[in-house]
């Protein structure tokens, strides 16, 4: 629920404090953004050029494929780092949060903690705002900067999503956390070229640490690595939930149909956790 993260948010225009008012999050100098029926609140002030927010039929086919529990190895280790990196009261903020199923996972482990999830795509805000009462949510550009207050947060979240390290930094008590999940080479390998997939270079984890360097110190590293078995639907989800889905992708049905059923699929993830210098 917005309410439970409210006093952390500030005006996107003018950055004063945000109060619920009614059905809307206000500031004092009158700057009015409405809660949506499901519960979020779309936060920008304009739409950004160029950026990627998942579509509606991306974040079904994401929906689906995660309630199918076939990333459920990563959540349950996203959940125990976080347990170690975070206090028992934490604010917790993902970026680029999607349906909010990670965030979800890790509140259940942290029974004392509350989460902010932020998202681009205001489809996926309807369905992060639902997973859990201590859950607010709402739409924002990673890019632009999130629309919360400095040192709001112990812990932030990303996975598979845009980073914004500066920005990371400003929303990080001292002392916080930033805990990422990048895509290892041999990533869904065995479907990669098959399904035309489109490869989104992961970077090696001395770059990533490069990137965050200014801001973070690296603490604790692991590899996640495991073998998935597919159905066709669920090979389908998993191509069309990725950023393959924003471009045409007529002969996906006859791929799938050439591979073995099920297909064994790698999952294959680097989850790094960070202290902010
Ligand atoms: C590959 S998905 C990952 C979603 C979620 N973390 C998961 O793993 O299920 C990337 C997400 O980042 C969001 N996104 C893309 N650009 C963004 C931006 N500039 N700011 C915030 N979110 C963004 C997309 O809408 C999408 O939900
Ligand atoms: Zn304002």
């Amino acid at each position: 629920m917005i309410d439970s993260v409210v006093h952390l948010l500030r005006c996107p225009v003018c950055s004063r404090r945000l109060a619920v008012h009614e059905h809307a999050l206000r500031c004092s100098a009158g700057h009015s953004f409405d809660i949506a029926r499901q519960g979020y609140v779309n936060l920008l002030t304009r739409t950004p050029k160029g950026a990627n927010a998942d579509t509606a039929d991306m974040i079904a086919a994401r929906d689906r494929f995660l309630s199918g529990g076939h990333y459920q190895a990563l959540a349950a280790r996203l959940a125990g780092l976080a347990a170690t990196a975070a206090p028992d009261d934490a604010v917790i903020i993902e970026a680029g949060a999607g349906t909010g199923y990670y965030l979800g996972e890790v509140l259940t482990a942290i029974p004392g903690a509350r989460g902010i999830a932020a998202d681009l795509s205001p489809v996926a805000c309807r369905r992060a705002a639902r997973v859990s009462d201590r859950i607010g949510t709402i739409v924002a550009d990673t890019w632009a900067g999130l629309p919360i207050k400095d040192a709001a947060a112990d812990l932030i979240m990303v996975v598979f999503a845009p980073r914004n390290p500066g920005e990371f930094a400003r929303l990080l008590s001292p002392g916080g956390r930033l805990l990422i999940a990048t895509p290892s080479d041999d990533h869904l390998v065995e479907i990669r070229d098959r399904l035309g997939m489109i490869d989104v270079r992961p970077g090696k984890p001395a770059q990533l640490q490069q990137s965050l360097r200014d801001w973070f110190a690296p603490d604790q590293q692991e590899d996640l690595k495991t073998t998935l078995r597919l159905g066709s639907a669920t090979l389908a989800d998993l191509v069309l939930m990725g950023p393959t889905a924003h471009h045409r992708k007529d002969d996906l049905e006859q791929r799938i149909a050439a591979l073995p059923a099920p297909t064994a699929v790698t999952l294959s993830v680097t989850l790094s956790v960070f202290r902010r210098r």
